[in-house]
């Protein structure tokens, strides 16, 4: 979120305008029929979301897998009563250990410290396994990778380095600044005696590594140089309501409307179904000049 964009005097989204736990519950329960089985609560931040644990106690009601994304500013006073509310998995956001770096790619205040209380509250918690997030960018953090990989090894913490994306439009991205995954692992394997491990699902967006001593593993998340649309199944669930079918999309389809009216389970699980039969997304296979100018939503809306 951008500050020249979401400054002090952006209007933000009044609270009326969330989906309530209710609403997000019902959008949850309409999907199960069509085989939803896993949910991750991302952002924003989830955990700005005050008494988020009743909602993840309501989804656990509902049989389905939860799983949290989160910047961990806040993990480290919430991960305890998460777990307790039947939280499964969580994953934190970090790109870099490197105080200035970090300050500088989050363009926040928050100590790299207080990310690794989090985490370390997350393990302590049984929120297992809790993976970190890192997205590198040419010339900003490729010199944080070994740091990484050393810091959370030996810790069963599994840090997974995403390829840089043009997801929305106000990062500036540039293909130049993105570093393949197969730079990284290349330049990890001169390090470390890394083994590949068979990936159990199609729709495992990580292909994960192990340290041949069992001290743990790395993911890569190749969507630019090795995109999976063809594999995905993920559909994402704006705060205001709207079902996005694509990460790349740009206006996503509107529940409220449906949620609201009926009340009726049924009806909205056939909305749902048939916005997800029709969906025929696949802009990171295609991606090139022309698809690039097409509108798409910012990763702040729906969480990456
Ligand atoms: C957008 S954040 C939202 C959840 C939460 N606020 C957080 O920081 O984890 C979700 C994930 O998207 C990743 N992400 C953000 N921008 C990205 C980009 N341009 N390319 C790849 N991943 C990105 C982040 O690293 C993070 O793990």
């Amino acid at each position: 979120m951008p500050r020249e964009r979401f400054g002090e005097d952006h209007t933000f989204l009044p609270r009326r305008a969330y989906l309530s736990f209710d609403e997000i519950q019902k959008v949850v329960d309409a999907c199960k029929p069509v085989g939803l089985e896993k949910v991750r609560i991302t952002g924003g931040e989830p955990l700005l979301r005050p008494n988020l644990e009743e909602l993840v106690s309501s989804l656990k009601g509902s049989g389905v897998e939860v799983a949290l994304t989160t910047n961990a500013s806040l993990l480290a006073g919430q991960a305890e009563r998460l777990a307790e509310a039947g939280l499964d998995r969580v994953t934190v956001s970090l790109d870099a250990l490197d105080p200035k770096t970090h300050a500088q790619m989050t363009d926040s205040s928050i100590p790299v410290e207080t990310v690794l209380d989090g985490i370390d509250a997350a393990v302590s918690a049984g929120l297992s396994p809790v993976k970190v997030n890192c997205v590198i960018q040419k010339g900003v953090n490729e010199d944080q990778v070994v740091p990484l990989v050393e810091r959370f090894r030996g810790t069963g913490v599994t840090v997974r380095f995403i390829e840089y994306m043009d997801v929305g439009r106000t990062n500036g991205w540039q293909l130049a600044q993105v570093v393949p995954s197969a730079d990284i692992l290349d330049f990890l394997q001169k390090r470390f005696d890394l083994t590949p491990i068979d990936p159990i699902n199609p729709s495992d967006v990580a292909r994960r590594w192990a340290h041949s001593d069992g001290s743990g593993e790395i993911g890569f998340i190749s969507s630019v140089s090795k995109p999976f649309c063809g594999d995905c199944v993920r559909a994402r669930l704006s705060a205001d309501g709207r079902l996005h079918t694509c990460l790349f999309s740009s206006g996503g389809h509107d529940l409220r409307a449906i949620i609201n009216n009926d009340g009726n389970e049924q009806t909205l699980s056939d909305a749902i179904a048939a916005i997800w039969s029709r969906r025929d997304d696949r802009y990171s296979e295609i991606r090139s000049l022309e698809t690039s100018v097409l509108p798409r939503v910012e990763m702040s809306y729906i969480g990456g």
